[in-house]
């Protein structure tokens, strides 16, 4: 390759640099988030497009996606956006072919495992059995096969990448009532270690980053709980989680997140309680919440 064109292909990198490695940042280049219509999804697409990212946005409702790319559009004109509405707890074999066609053109540099849900709250053995089957391919598969196949393109052109995997504290201290929930999330965090050091072996670890996130709750569709200190705004997690891109491989996007980690792993009884809480609060919310529904339709 000539100097010069060397030389351009630098310059359109930014490094965000720390003593460890670096985390890159390919002008042009394009990030893939999955359930990136609401919630945390959400908000990484808009710091994504900050950061000059193209954007896949995936998640099954159309209009909702479409608003969320029409914003990326607002807060960066330059960026492009694609939109793919898909119900990925359907079985791999229907929507792997369109996923992957649809990345095939493109040059990717991120992917974010955000894509996730959680039942209601529940013993183990009282749990229906369709919701926790779903919750193991929403939480679990969709980002082992979307991974491998990320990883084999880069590896293959010998490209650069970030992965940030949405895993959470209740995947690292088992936190009853989600029993399957916080086991997908156990995984998640497992799995992207293991996979940091076989591509360690392979001396790609500082080509290709991986992160497992681990927030505790945060004020989203899925935990309905609204904003408190120990609470954030979804926002909070992509711009905590870009400061600590290159360290450790777990990251705590929250401190107060991460003390609450630590916590719970020292006393894990404590979770009983608090989980009983939040249960009996959900619950009244929700029941009020479907009162008020039933209202709205009859008026
Ligand atoms: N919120 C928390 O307290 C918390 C804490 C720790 C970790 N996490 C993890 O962070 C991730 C995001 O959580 P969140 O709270 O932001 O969730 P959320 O607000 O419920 O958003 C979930 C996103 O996933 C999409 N989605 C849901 N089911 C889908 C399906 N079957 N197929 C395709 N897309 C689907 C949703 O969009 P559509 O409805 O349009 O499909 C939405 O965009 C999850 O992996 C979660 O486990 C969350």
């Amino acid at each position: 390759m000539l100097e010069n064109e060397k030389k351009k292909k630098k310059k359109k990198q930014i490094f965000v640099v720390n003593d460890k490695t670096c985390y890159f940042v390919l002008r042009g280049s394009t990030s893939i988030i999955t359930g990136s219509s609401d919630g945390i999804g959400e908000e990484f697409a808009y710091n994504y497009a900050k950061q000059d990212f193209n954007l896949v946005l995936i998640s099954r409702t159309q209009s909702k996606l479409e608003r969320v790319a029409e914003k990326c559009k607002e807060i960066n004109p330059k960026i492009e956006t694609i939109v793919h509405s898909v119900d990925l707890t359907l079985p791999r074999s229907d929507v792997e072919e369109d996923i992957q066609s649809l990345l095939e053109p493109l040059t990717i540099s991120t992917l974010i495992n955000n894509v996730g849900m959680a039942v209601d709250l529940e013993q183990f053995h009282l749990q229906p059995e369709s919701p926790t089957f779903k919750t193991l391919t929403l939480n679990v598969k969709v980002q082992l096969w979307l991974t491998k196949w990320v990883i084999k393109r880069w590896v293959k052109n010998d490209s650069k990448g970030t992965i940030l995997n949405l895993s959470s504290v209740s995947g690292c201290v088992g936190i009853p009532y989600l029993a399957v929930y916080s086991s997908t999330k156990g995984f998640t965090d497992t799995w992207s270690r293991s996979v940091v050091l076989e591509l360690k072996h392979l001396k790609k670890d500082k080509d290709i980053v991986i992160h497992s996130l681990q927030p505790f709750f945060v004020s989203t569709s899925m935990t309905k709980i609204p904003v408190l200190p120990t609470v954030p705004h979804a926002k909070v997690i992509p711009t905590a989680c870009q400061r600590q891109i290159g360290t450790n491989v777990s990251l705590g996007p929250y401190w107060i997140h991460s003390l609450l980690g630590i916590f719970l792993r020292s006393f894990p009884s404590v979770s009983i309680p608090v989980m009983r809480i939040v249960m009996i609060i959900l619950t009244k919310w929700k029941k009020s919440h479907e009162k008020k529904k039933k209202k709205k339709k009859v008026n």
